[in-house]
């Protein structure tokens, strides 16, 4: 056992050493930092290994999001898309000189100036073994001003009436202690947690594929009200969550291999107008 703890603790220790790298970092001062996404976010020439894999999981991708734009990227399971989503939020660790946001290189900036810049939705999101309140607004700070109210939020992250039918409704327990969520109610109260306050970038990763059509439109409309968060980045296999996009991007095999808007990628034959028609068809 003693033996199981020393490696425990050693592992432990590796991954605190890992984030001291950018805990070290200076945060901007508050006017740098709230302008931060003055020129959005750029990525040139983005490469991404995973080691230990015989291919690069990312190659060559460029693109930029600018502040109000809604990007979306499209690609079939295992295209690279979390990974990517993963190398902008700085979750995995990529070399300098290849994503910028506003102007800076993603690897100059603090923990905190980068998460109050960029907030990601993950596919797998993680809830506390606490309330449906605690685990939407635990990242608030005390003072942090914009806060909204937590009904309109449940409203706009649909989960109003559901949360109306847990039994302490949002002073339920989730999680390990309470009651056990689906999929899609975790994803909707992980969205909720990103909306609670501003930010610049609002990533969302598969977040809305857990849920029915009529609901996915009805989150979508609520979404790109942008009151929540300048700019979108909405990555999806479903070409439907594209739709409204100002810009979209194909990923296959870890590389853009096609972009335009919706009418463009629908007229032109390719993934793009396949996947939009076969998914349109299942739906009707
Ligand atoms: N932690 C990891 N270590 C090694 N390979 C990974 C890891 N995560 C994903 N991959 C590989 O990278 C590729 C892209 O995966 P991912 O980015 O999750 O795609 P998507 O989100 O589009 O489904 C897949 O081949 C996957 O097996
Ligand atoms: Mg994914």
């Amino acid at each position: 056992m003693f033996q199981q703890g020393m490696v425990g603790l050693e592992s432990v220790q590796t991954i605190m050493k890992e984030e001291n790298s950018f805990n070290k970092i200076p945060s901007l001062p508050a006017k740098e930092s709230k302008d931060l996404f003055a020129t959005g976010l750029e990525v040139r020439n983005l490469h991404y290994h995973y080691s230990g894999q015989e291919q690069a999981t990312l190659e060559n991708i460029q693109f930029r999001i600018l502040p109000g734009q809604t990007i979306g990227i499209l690609g079939r399971i295992g295209s690279g898309k979390t990974t990517l989503v993963n190398c902008l939020n700085r979750y995995l660790a990529v070399e300098d000189q290849q994503i910028w946001i506003g102007g800076r290189d993603i690897n100059s900036l603090s923990n905190s100036d980068l998460r109050r810049s960029i907030r990601t939705v993950t596919q797998d999101p993680f809830l506390f073994s606490d309330t449906v309140t605690n685990n939407i607004s635990f990242g608030k700070q005390e003072d942090e001003a914009g806060v909204i109210d937590l009904e309109q939020l449940l409203y706009e992250c649909a989960l109003d009436e559901e949360v109306q039918r847990f039994p302490l409704q949002e002073k339920t327990m989730v999680g390990e202690k309470g009651i056990m969520l689906s999929g899609g109610q975790k994803q909707r109260i992980s969205l909720a947690r990103a909306m609670l306050t501003p930010c610049d970038l609002l990533i969302l990763d598969n977040v809305l594929s857990a849920v029915d059509a009529e609901t996915e439109s009805f989150l979508l409309k609520q979404i790109l009200r942008k009151q929540h968060a300048q700019s979108l980045l909405i990555v999806s296999h479903r070409a439907k969550s594209m739709e409204k996009a100002d810009w979209i991007l194909i990923l296959e095999d870890g590389k853009i291999v096609d972009q335009g808007t919706h009418a463009e990628l629908l007229e032109r034959p390719g993934y793009y107008q396949e996947t939009w028609m076969l998914q349109n068809e299942m739906a009707n």
